[in-house]
């Protein structure tokens, strides 16, 4: 029996309940393979460490999309098309001018993205060619959407990026309103990269759960949001900055775990359903913070990740022996937001800017089944119940 099949609390004959739908293959992809045994993964047939520091993000967007690596035309191409679908619809805009003051992180770019519809006469087509353009446009539309609503947040007007602006580039300047330094956008880009997909993830499945309703992908890509947000999935990098802070230093980190996990907590940033192995991310947004910290001139943080992901791991296996907890992406995704410079409450919607690349992809994917998800559920509560009059029950 699989491990996350469990019987039904009738026991006997019931249906047997896969808790948190464990060991379920719920679809066939071509877009990405997750090896939580040996920790790799490939997109489209490429090993993450081929692709890792050799690819930008939007290379990395075609691939998810099209199945392969764009050809320079192509790749002209995808950037100008993102390029000119920055622009937010106007009364995207106004919403999001009217909203930002009263709401941050996750909460606004729920609201906003779900106002990406607007002006889009298409958006009920299904066909995968304008899904893939609607793909590109919702991909260039998402990092404007956060760095804008974080200004209006903060009091300071929009700032629109340059048509020749990146991804990763035009975020931080949409966000900064000045250029930023070339490391830091090298940084960010590995970032997005190594975040863009990941399988049949809780967001990726819920985005898929709506496409297959024959509904939409601004739909989807809002649902996928939702899911995103939460400590178990994508809501965790703040949280393992605040965690790092609080140890301070190497010689605190083994008190503090050993508290953490003695008062019923987990440590943020470790364990993984897939992953028995470290998070093969893990290394080379390393290599990319090792990167940053050489140009900044400040180690700590990464030494402080260092002794803290040694140590935690040790403990975990002490203390939770066989459960094969070890470094998830948001350990290193903290400490690679932070070098690159960017507000802790930007952590999670910046991950949603990455990870709407694989959304998307997989959206297009979902779109050819023509089969709605809808699993069962097992009914274990009382039945024959008699009805009584309001006065009398
Ligand atoms: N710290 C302490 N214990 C942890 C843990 C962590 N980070 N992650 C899992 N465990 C323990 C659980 O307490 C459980 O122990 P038990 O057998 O004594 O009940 C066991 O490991 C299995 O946990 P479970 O929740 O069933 O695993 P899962 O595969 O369903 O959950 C996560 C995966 C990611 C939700 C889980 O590891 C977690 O909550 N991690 C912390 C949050 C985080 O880093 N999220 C980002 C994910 S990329």
């Amino acid at each position: 029996m699989n491990a996350g099949l469990q019987h039904g609390a009738a026991g006997g004959d019931t249906p047997q309940v896969a808790r948190g739908l464990e060991g379920i293959v719920a679809a066939a992809t071509q877009i990405a393979e997750v090896d939580g045994e040996r920790g790799r993964l490939t997109f489209r047939g490429y090993d993450i460490g081929e692709l890792a520091g050799r690819v930008t993000f939007e290379e990395v967007c075609y691939l998810l999309w099209h199945g392969r690596l764009p050809g320079q035309a192509e790749y002209d191409a995808l950037r100008a098309e993102m390029s000119g679908a920055r622009q937010l619809p106007a009364p995207a805009l106004a919403a999001l001018r009217e909203l930002a003051p009263h709401a941050d992180g996750m909460h606004i770019l729920r609201m906003g993205a779900s106002t990406l519809s607007l002006g889009d006469a298409d958006i009920d087509r299904m066909d995968v060619e304008a899904n893939q353009r609607r793909a590109a446009r919702l991909q260039a539309q998402m990092p404007a959407l956060v760095a804008h609503a974080y200004r209006l947040k903060n009091g300071q007007d929009i700032v629109q990026p340059k048509a020749e602006h990146g991804v990763a580039q035009g975020f931080l300047y949409m966000l900064e309103g000045e250029e930023p330094e070339p490391a830091r956008v090298d940084a960010l880009n590995a970032y997005l990269v190594a975040v863009s997909e990941h399988g049949l993830n809780a967001s990726t499945f819920t985005g898929r759960v709506v496409i297959s309703t024959n509904s939409d992908m601004v739909s989807a890509l809002t649902a996928a949001i939702c899911s995103l947000k939460g400590p178990r999935h994508g809501g965790v990098p703040g949280p393992v900055l605040k965690m790092l802070g609080e140890i301070g230093s190497a010689d605190k980190a083994e008190a503090y775990i050993r508290r953490e996990l003695t008062e019923g907590r987990r440590i943020m940033g470790f364990g993984h359903r897939i992953y028995k192995v470290r998070d093969p991310r893990g290394a080379f947004l390393s290599e990319a913070a090792e990167k940053m910290a050489s140009i900044t001139g400040d180690p700590s943080l990464l030494a402080l990740t260092k002794a803290v992901e040694e140590t935690t791991v040790r403990v975990l296996a002490e203390v939770k022996p066989g459960r094969d907890l070890y470094a998830n992406v948001e350990l290193f995704a903290a400490l690679i937001l932070h070098s690159v410079g960017v507000p802790s409450e930007l952590f999670t919607p910046i991950f949603a800017i990455g990870r709407t690349a694989g959304w998307t992809a997989h959206m297009i994917e979902q779109m050819e089944e023509t089969k709605i998800i809808r699993p069962e559920s097992v009914y274990v509560g009382p039945r024959g119940l008699t009805w009584k009059p309001l006065s009398e029950r």
